[in-house]
């Protein structure tokens, strides 16, 4: 696929010191209020933002709370068609913020229905076992998505970072050390053997504020 015809993509995370971004109980509350507030107006610049399905655990709106904007499409990586048709993704102001749930050909149409019913757009990538992402991310650009702000998580994250989908990065470091095997990391998944292997990034900018730290960095 040619690199051009894929959205750029961002990916935006909050992590604690030790890089985690949920603790083992998936508590994810790491941004402060002027954090929310930068993340909130980064998607005010996209077109879409993209998240895994077990981002959706916590039931978030994915929506802007501090900005009038346009809205976007809210994207959500779930093989099976399995998040509850009660989800705030698919409930919450869908005329702002339409939503995608991308799938593989194994879902069958009678799954999909009460999905549709709902309004929400289903795009069905590859026949493997997940969402197959270079033929996710040609469909999403013919539908005119060229940027999309990946929130995670940590299994998604790996998907975008081994196939060499990420254009730029946003990370705020919160103040905290929570550790854990089962906690969450930035980017999980089985991960390269080597160093050489790895995607390598600039960094383009280092904020910091009472005792956070924001940085940016770009391929
Ligand atoms: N601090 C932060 O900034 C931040 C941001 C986002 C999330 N989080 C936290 O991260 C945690 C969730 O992370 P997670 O790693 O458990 O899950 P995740 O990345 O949100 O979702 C992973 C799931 O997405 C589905 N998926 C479909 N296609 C995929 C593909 N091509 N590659 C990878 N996954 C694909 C898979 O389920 P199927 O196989 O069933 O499709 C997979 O298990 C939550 O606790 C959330 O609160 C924190």
């Amino acid at each position: 696929m040619s690199e051009s015809k894929r959205p750029y993509i961002i990916l935006s995370a909050a992590m604690t010191i030790d890089g985690k971004i949920a603790s083992k109980s998936g508590d994810s509350e790491l941004s402060d209020e002027e954090d929310w507030q930068e993340v909130h107006k980064l998607r005010t610049k996209v077109d879409a933002i993209l998240v895994g399905k077990n981002t959706i655990n916590e039931n978030p709106k994915l929506h802007i709370k501090y900005y009038t904007h346009e809205g976007y499409y809210r994207i959500v990586l779930d093989s099976n068609l399995t998040i509850p048709i009660s989800s705030n993704v698919i409930t919450y102001l869908p005329h702002l913020y339409p939503t995608i749930i991308c799938t593989t050909e194994n879902v069958s149409r009678e799954r999909m229905k009460k999905y549709l019913e709902k309004k929400v757009t289903i795009i069905r990538a590859g026949k493997g076992a997940r969402v197959d992402l270079f033929k996710l991310m040609a469909k999403l650009y013919e539908r005119g998505i060229k940027s999309i702000l990946l929130e995670g998580g940590g299994t998604v994250n790996w998907s975008f970072v081994k196939h060499g989908l990420i254009d730029e990065i946003r990370l705020t470091i919160a103040p905290w050390i929570v550790g854990g095997k089962e906690a969450i990391n930035l980017v999980d998944g089985e991960g390269f053997a080597y160093m050489k292997d790895s995607l390598q990034f600039k960094l383009v900018s280092v904020k910091h504020r009472d005792n956070y730290v924001t940085l940016k960095y770009k391929r």
